[in-house]
């Protein structure tokens, strides 16, 4: 084990402003309760244990109150010498609440971990898995799984009304060769500082395709690595999602089963 003033200064921005629409509460998604507490507390909780942030910023809804008193309370429960919670408004798009927690991370950061407060039951070992690569000399890492569906490219064909189908098949992804992407991330600060500076000039199309982190730093040419993800990392998007992290948190053999 390192030494404790060896360790590379790393905090960890969690993203938690979005809007929550798909789920449908008519609340921010990080304030809806799962297992009796709010989305947003798991995340923290499970950033706090893996014990790899000196720093946590987190990105909420500009003109929430409500999870700013949560993490205001979650901070008097922080142990001395634990990480400094650091709270922002977010933006419109995830990339813009992502920028907003960049720009608040104390001099001296060298590496950040982006986090969705949407995956709130991420394992502490993954955190862990995305920091050792980054202090063995990784600039980029992403915590991947093997996808299980067949995944095919298609285009429509303009016949919705014909009676066949809206849309044709256009070829088939060797799936071996892909992966579905969770979060953490985890950066070099000062590549994820210049990957998204370049993607704050997008227009909006170009911003509408931005859906992590990681492409954001491939585009600047930079080396991507993939360690090993966990089921249980799941975004909570839809009310399905909440139904099985509600299951991961209740069900009899409970969250340690997960495989990954
Ligand atoms: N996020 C954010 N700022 C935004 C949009 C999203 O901080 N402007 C965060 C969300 O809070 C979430 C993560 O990015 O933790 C992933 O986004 P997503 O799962 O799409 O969450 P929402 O945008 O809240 O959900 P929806 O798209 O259904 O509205
Ligand atoms: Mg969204």
């Amino acid at each position: 084990m390192t030494h404790p003033s060896k360790r590379p200064v790393t905090a960890v921005i969690v993203v938690a402003a979005g809007s929550g629409e798909r789920l449908g509460y008519g609340m921010p998604k990080a304030l809806v309760p799962l297992g009796g507490e709010a989305i947003l507390m798991h995340a923290l909780r499970g950033v706090v244990a893996a014990d790899v942030a000196r720093q946590i910023c987190i990105a909420v809804p500009k003109g929430d109150t409500e999870l700013r008193e949560l993490i205001a309370e979650f901070t008097v429960e922080l142990v001395d010498g634990g990480p400094e919670l650091t709270v922002v408004d977010g933006g419109s798009t995830r990339a813009d609440s992502v920028r907003a927690g960049l720009a608040a991370l104390e001099d001296g950061t060298e590496f950040v971990l982006v986090h969705d407060a949407a995956r709130a039951l991420a394992p502490e070992r993954v955190f862990q898995r995305v920091a050792d690569a980054l202090a063995s000399g990784a600039k980029a890492v992403i915590p991947a799984m093997p996808v299980v569906d067949t995944i095919k490219t298609v285009a429509a064909t303009g016949d919705a009304d014909s009676g066949i189908a809206p849309e044709i098949v256009t070829g088939t992804a060797t799936r071996e060769e892909l992966r579905a992407v969770q979060t953490p991330q985890g950066f070099d600060v000062a590549t994820l500082r210049r990957a998204h500076d370049a993607a704050a000039l997008f227009d909006d199309r170009q911003s509408a395709a931005v859906t992590d982190d990681a492409m954001l730093v491939e585009l600047q040419g930079v080396p991507v690595h993939a360690v090993r993800g966990a089921s249980q990392s799941l975004k909570i998007t839809t009310p399905l999602d909440l139904i099985i992290a509600e299951g991961l948190l209740e069900g009899p053999l409970g969250i340690r089963w997960v495989e990954g």
